[in-house]
C-alpha cells in the first residue's frame, strides 16, 4: 500500500523513516538535521560507528527519541543535469532502503525526498523514480505493508498524488 502526506518526517509513527543523509552520515542540514535535532545525541553517536555511507546505499540505525523505531540512512545523488547516473543512484537508494526495512523487519516505513533539496534533483522526475522502484521493489518484500511518500510542500504532495492515481 502506497501512501502520500504533507508532513514533517520526524512525527511520523512508522516502523522506519528513510533520512536523506550524506556520505559521511554525520548529520547536515535539511531533513538530516531535523532528524538529528528530533532523535537526539544517540543517532549520531551510533552513526559514528558505521563508517559513513555510499551513494545509493543504506544503513539502519535505531530511532531513540523519534516515534519511529528505525531510521533508514541512505544517500541521494548530487543533481549534475541527469547524464551523471543520478536515475540509477536514486532508485538505488529506494531499492536499497526497502531491502534493509525488510531485513530489519519494518512492516511501515516513510520515505523523505532523497536529493530533492540541497542536492538539486528536479522533484517531478525524483518523484517518478521513486514510486517506480518502490512498486518494483515491494515485490521482493513481503513484510512491508506500507510506503508513506513523506513532502515537505504541497507541491511535492500533488506531484506524488498525480502519480499514484
Ligand atoms: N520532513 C520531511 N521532509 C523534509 C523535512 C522534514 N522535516 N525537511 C526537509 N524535507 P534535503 P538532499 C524535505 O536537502 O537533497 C543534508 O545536509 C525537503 O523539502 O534534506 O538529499 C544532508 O546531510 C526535500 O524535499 O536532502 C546532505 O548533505 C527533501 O526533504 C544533503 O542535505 C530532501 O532535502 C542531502 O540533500
Amino acid at each position: 500500500m502506497l501512501e502520500v502526506i504533507r508532513a514533517d518526517i520526524t512525527t511520523l509513527r512508522v516502523d522506519a523513516i528513510v533520512n536523506a543523509a550524506n556520505n559521511s552520515l554525520l548529520g547536515g542540514g535539511g531533513v538530516d538535521g531535523a532528524i538529528h535535532r528530533a532523535a537526539g545525541p544517540e543517532l549520531l553517536e551510533e552513526c559514528r560507528g558505521l563508517g559513513g555511507c555510499a551513494t545509493g546505499d543504506a544503513k539502519l540505525t535505531k530511532g531513540y527519541r523519534l516515534p519511529a523505531r528505525y531510521v533508514i540512512h541512505t544517500v541521494g545523488p548530487v543533481w549534475h543535469g541527469g547524464a551523471k547516473g543520478e536515475p540509477e543512484l536514486l532508485a538505488s537508494c529506494y531499492r536499497r532502503s526497502l531491502e534493509v526495512a525488510e531485513e530489519a523487519g519494518v512492516k511501515s516505513i516513510a520515505f523523505s525526498g532523497i536529493s530533492t533539496g540541497v542536492y538539486g534533483y528536479p522533484a517531478d522526475q525524483a518523484a517518478v523514480v521513486a514510486v517506480e522502484t518502490v512498486r518494483e521493489t515491494l515485490k521482493a518484500c513481503p513484510g512491508v505493508e506500507k510506503v508513506v511518500f513523506c513532502c515537505f510542500s504541497d507541491r511535492d504532495r500533488e506531484i506524488y498524488e498525480r502519480l499514484l492515481g
